[in-house]
Protein backbone atom coordinates (compact mmCIF):
# COMPACT_ATOMS: atom_id res chain seq x y z
CA UNK A 1 0.00 0.00 0.00
CA UNK A 2 2.49 2.25 1.21
CA UNK A 3 4.63 1.81 -2.29
CA UNK A 4 1.68 2.38 -4.46
CA UNK A 5 1.40 5.50 -2.50
CA UNK A 6 5.08 6.71 -2.83
CA UNK A 7 4.91 5.76 -6.53
CA UNK A 8 1.66 8.38 -7.24
CA UNK A 9 3.43 11.03 -5.20
CA UNK A 10 6.60 10.59 -7.14
CA UNK A 11 3.90 10.92 -10.73
CA UNK A 12 2.52 13.47 -9.32
CA UNK A 13 5.98 15.48 -8.76
CA UNK A 14 6.85 14.58 -12.26
CA UNK A 15 3.97 15.66 -13.72
CA UNK A 16 3.96 19.12 -11.78
CA UNK A 17 7.98 20.08 -12.96
CA UNK A 18 5.91 19.79 -16.45
CA UNK A 19 2.86 21.74 -15.02
CA UNK A 20 0.60 18.91 -16.15
CA UNK A 21 -2.15 18.38 -13.94
CA UNK A 22 -6.32 19.17 -13.85
CA UNK A 23 -6.24 22.87 -12.67
CA UNK A 24 -8.16 25.10 -14.19
CA UNK A 25 -6.25 28.29 -15.23
CA UNK A 26 -8.49 30.63 -13.81
CA UNK A 27 -7.52 29.60 -10.09
CA UNK A 28 -3.39 30.77 -10.44
CA UNK A 29 -5.22 34.45 -10.44
CA UNK A 30 -5.46 33.88 -6.66
CA UNK A 31 -2.68 35.33 -4.87
CA UNK A 32 -0.81 33.43 -2.64
CA UNK A 33 2.80 32.35 -1.20
CA UNK A 34 3.48 29.25 -3.63
CA UNK A 35 4.29 28.35 -6.74
CA UNK A 36 3.06 26.88 -9.96
CA UNK A 37 4.64 23.76 -9.30
CA UNK A 38 3.62 23.45 -6.00
CA UNK A 39 -0.11 24.57 -6.97
CA UNK A 40 0.09 21.59 -9.63
CA UNK A 41 1.39 19.11 -6.91
CA UNK A 42 -1.57 19.60 -4.75
CA UNK A 43 -3.98 19.04 -7.77
CA UNK A 44 -2.42 15.97 -8.64
CA UNK A 45 -2.31 14.56 -5.45
CA UNK A 46 -6.25 15.53 -4.65
CA UNK A 47 -6.79 13.56 -8.19
CA UNK A 48 -6.30 10.41 -6.53
CA UNK A 49 -9.80 8.39 -6.04
CA UNK A 50 -11.07 9.25 -2.06
CA UNK A 51 -8.83 12.09 -1.32
CA UNK A 52 -9.60 13.71 1.92
CA UNK A 53 -7.39 16.77 2.30
CA UNK A 54 -6.03 18.75 5.13
CA UNK A 55 -5.04 22.12 5.27
CA UNK A 56 -4.05 24.59 7.84
CA UNK A 57 -2.99 27.84 6.82
CA UNK A 58 -5.48 28.90 4.27
CA UNK A 59 -4.41 33.08 4.02
CA UNK A 60 -6.43 33.59 0.49
CA UNK A 61 -7.23 30.46 -0.20
CA UNK A 62 -4.61 29.85 -3.08
CA UNK A 63 -3.25 26.43 -1.97
CA UNK A 64 -6.23 25.19 -0.61
CA UNK A 65 -7.87 26.49 -4.16
CA UNK A 66 -5.24 24.80 -6.23
CA UNK A 67 -5.59 21.36 -4.22
CA UNK A 68 -9.53 20.87 -4.97
CA UNK A 69 -10.51 22.75 -7.97
CA UNK A 70 -11.21 20.69 -10.94
CA UNK A 71 -10.93 17.61 -8.49
CA UNK A 72 -15.09 17.43 -7.31
CA UNK A 73 -15.05 14.15 -8.64
CA UNK A 74 -11.78 12.48 -6.15
CA UNK A 75 -11.80 14.49 -3.72
CA UNK A 76 -14.00 13.15 -0.56
CA UNK A 77 -13.88 15.76 1.90
CA UNK A 78 -11.91 18.83 2.51
CA UNK A 79 -10.80 20.50 5.84
CA UNK A 80 -9.16 23.97 6.30
CA UNK A 81 -7.86 25.88 8.74
CA UNK A 82 -7.26 29.05 9.68
CA UNK A 83 -7.63 32.17 12.43
CA UNK A 84 -6.45 35.11 9.94
CA UNK A 85 -5.06 36.70 12.72
CA UNK A 86 -1.21 36.00 12.05
CA UNK A 87 -0.79 37.23 8.77
CA UNK A 88 -0.31 39.69 6.86
CA UNK A 89 -3.30 42.31 6.30
CA UNK A 90 -4.87 40.46 8.90
CA UNK A 91 -8.55 39.69 9.24
CA UNK A 92 -9.15 41.34 5.52
CA UNK A 93 -8.02 37.95 4.23
CA UNK A 94 -10.68 36.05 5.52
CA UNK A 95 -13.03 38.22 3.26
CA UNK A 96 -10.78 37.83 0.38
CA UNK A 97 -10.52 33.69 0.86
CA UNK A 98 -14.39 33.52 0.82
CA UNK A 99 -14.68 35.60 -2.06
CA UNK A 100 -12.12 33.23 -3.84
CA UNK A 101 -13.62 29.82 -2.49
CA UNK A 102 -17.12 30.89 -3.78
CA UNK A 103 -15.41 31.97 -7.31
CA UNK A 104 -13.22 29.25 -7.77
CA UNK A 105 -15.14 26.31 -5.85
CA UNK A 106 -18.28 27.05 -6.01
CA UNK A 107 -21.08 28.61 -4.20
CA UNK A 108 -21.67 25.52 -1.73
CA UNK A 109 -18.78 23.62 -1.24
CA UNK A 110 -20.56 20.32 0.71
CA UNK A 111 -17.75 18.32 1.23
CA UNK A 112 -15.49 21.52 2.49
CA UNK A 113 -15.17 22.41 5.85
CA UNK A 114 -13.39 25.60 6.65
CA UNK A 115 -12.62 26.31 10.45
CA UNK A 116 -12.28 30.00 11.73
CA UNK A 117 -9.92 28.91 14.26
CA UNK A 118 -6.18 28.47 16.05
CA UNK A 119 -4.56 24.99 14.66
CA UNK A 120 -3.01 24.54 17.48
CA UNK A 121 -5.81 24.90 19.90
CA UNK A 122 -8.79 23.30 18.08
CA UNK A 123 -10.33 20.24 19.25
CA UNK A 124 -8.53 17.70 16.34
CA UNK A 125 -11.52 15.69 16.83
CA UNK A 126 -13.42 17.81 14.58
CA UNK A 127 -11.82 16.40 11.49
CA UNK A 128 -14.27 13.83 10.46
CA UNK A 129 -12.74 11.84 8.15
CA UNK A 130 -8.68 10.89 8.77
CA UNK A 131 -7.05 12.82 5.97
CA UNK A 132 -4.95 11.29 3.00
CA UNK A 133 -2.87 14.36 2.55
CA UNK A 134 -2.04 17.32 5.17
CA UNK A 135 -0.76 20.39 3.76
CA UNK A 136 0.70 21.97 6.64
CA UNK A 137 1.97 26.18 5.82
CA UNK A 138 0.69 27.67 9.36
CA UNK A 139 2.42 28.67 12.08
CA UNK A 140 6.07 27.58 10.88
CA UNK A 141 7.84 28.65 14.34
CA UNK A 142 5.39 25.31 15.89
CA UNK A 143 6.12 23.08 13.22
CA UNK A 144 6.66 20.39 15.61
CA UNK A 145 3.02 20.96 17.40
CA UNK A 146 1.02 22.50 14.76
CA UNK A 147 1.81 18.65 12.60
CA UNK A 148 1.71 16.27 15.55
CA UNK A 149 -1.42 17.08 17.52
CA UNK A 150 -2.96 15.78 14.14
CA UNK A 151 -1.58 12.48 13.88
CA UNK A 152 -4.07 10.85 14.81
CA UNK A 153 -6.82 12.59 12.32
CA UNK A 154 -4.51 11.33 9.25
CA UNK A 155 -4.94 8.23 7.68
CA UNK A 156 -2.06 5.28 6.88
CA UNK A 157 -0.49 5.51 5.28
CA UNK A 158 -0.91 9.49 3.81
CA UNK A 159 0.68 12.70 2.78
CA UNK A 160 2.54 15.48 4.41
CA UNK A 161 3.35 18.67 2.89
CA UNK A 162 5.98 21.45 4.26
CA UNK A 163 5.84 24.86 2.97
CA UNK A 164 9.02 26.99 3.34
CA UNK A 165 11.48 24.04 4.47
CA UNK A 166 14.49 25.75 3.30
CA UNK A 167 13.90 29.45 4.08
CA UNK A 168 12.41 28.96 7.08
CA UNK A 169 15.15 27.52 9.33
CA UNK A 170 12.91 25.95 12.26
CA UNK A 171 10.54 23.65 10.05
CA UNK A 172 13.11 21.55 9.64
CA UNK A 173 14.20 20.84 13.11
CA UNK A 174 10.33 20.22 14.29
CA UNK A 175 9.55 17.83 12.18
CA UNK A 176 12.50 16.01 12.61
CA UNK A 177 11.38 16.37 16.28
CA UNK A 178 7.59 15.62 15.66
CA UNK A 179 8.64 12.41 13.46
CA UNK A 180 10.90 11.46 16.57
CA UNK A 181 8.51 11.47 19.11
CA UNK A 182 4.94 11.25 17.36
CA UNK A 183 3.78 7.69 15.98
CA UNK A 184 3.39 9.00 11.88
CA UNK A 185 7.01 7.62 10.45
CA UNK A 186 8.54 8.44 7.39
CA UNK A 187 8.22 5.72 4.88
CA UNK A 188 9.79 8.50 2.10
CA UNK A 189 10.82 12.14 1.57
CA UNK A 190 11.07 14.05 -1.19
CA UNK A 191 12.83 17.99 -0.56
CA UNK A 192 12.34 19.84 -3.62
CA UNK A 193 14.71 22.75 -4.42
CA UNK A 194 14.50 26.47 -4.39
CA UNK A 195 17.11 28.59 -6.01
CA UNK A 196 15.64 32.15 -4.37
CA UNK A 197 13.17 33.19 -1.77
CA UNK A 198 9.48 33.04 -2.97
CA UNK A 199 11.33 31.21 -6.05
CA UNK A 200 8.19 31.03 -8.41
CA UNK A 201 10.39 28.76 -11.04
CA UNK A 202 10.93 26.12 -8.62
CA UNK A 203 9.15 25.10 -5.23
CA UNK A 204 8.89 28.94 -3.75
CA UNK A 205 10.88 28.20 -0.22
CA UNK A 206 11.11 25.02 -0.57
CA UNK A 207 8.87 21.93 0.13
CA UNK A 208 8.81 18.58 2.21
CA UNK A 209 6.84 16.05 0.67
CA UNK A 210 6.34 12.36 2.74
CA UNK A 211 4.48 9.18 2.84
CA UNK A 212 4.01 8.73 6.68
CA UNK A 213 2.66 5.65 8.12
CA UNK A 214 1.50 4.68 11.73
CA UNK A 215 3.92 3.32 13.47
CA UNK A 216 1.66 0.81 15.08
CA UNK A 217 0.33 -0.34 11.83
CA UNK A 218 4.35 -1.79 10.80
CA UNK A 219 4.00 -5.08 10.89
C1 LIG B 1 1.89 31.76 4.57
S1 LIG B 1 0.22 31.95 4.89
C2 LIG B 1 -0.53 30.60 4.04
C3 LIG B 1 -0.40 30.74 2.58
C4 LIG B 1 -1.34 29.87 1.79
N1 LIG B 1 -1.17 28.47 2.07
C5 LIG B 1 -1.17 30.15 0.30
O1 LIG B 1 -1.07 29.23 -0.48
O2 LIG B 1 -1.16 31.32 -0.09
C6 LIG B 1 0.10 31.39 6.55
C7 LIG B 1 -1.32 31.38 7.10
O3 LIG B 1 -1.30 30.65 8.34
C8 LIG B 1 -2.20 31.26 9.23
N2 LIG B 1 -1.81 30.90 10.60
C9 LIG B 1 -0.65 31.15 11.22
N3 LIG B 1 -0.67 30.65 12.47
C10 LIG B 1 -1.88 30.06 12.62
C11 LIG B 1 -2.51 29.35 13.69
N4 LIG B 1 -1.88 29.14 14.86
N5 LIG B 1 -3.76 28.87 13.49
C12 LIG B 1 -4.40 29.05 12.31
N6 LIG B 1 -3.86 29.72 11.27
C13 LIG B 1 -2.61 30.21 11.43
C14 LIG B 1 -2.08 32.75 8.93
O4 LIG B 1 -3.23 33.45 9.37
C15 LIG B 1 -1.89 32.75 7.42
O5 LIG B 1 -3.10 32.95 6.75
Amino acid sequence: MCEALVKRVQQAIDDAKEHKSRLPKATMDVRGWISPKIRYLLNNLCSAPDTVYLEAGLWQGASLISALAGNEDTVKAAYGIDNWRNCPKGRSMKGRFDTHVRRHLGETVPNLTVFDADCLKMPVAKIKEPATIFYYDADHYATDRGTMRFFERLASPCVLLLDDWYNHQPIQKHWRKAEAEGEMKVVKEWELPTKTKGDLDLWWNGLYVAVLRRNHAIT
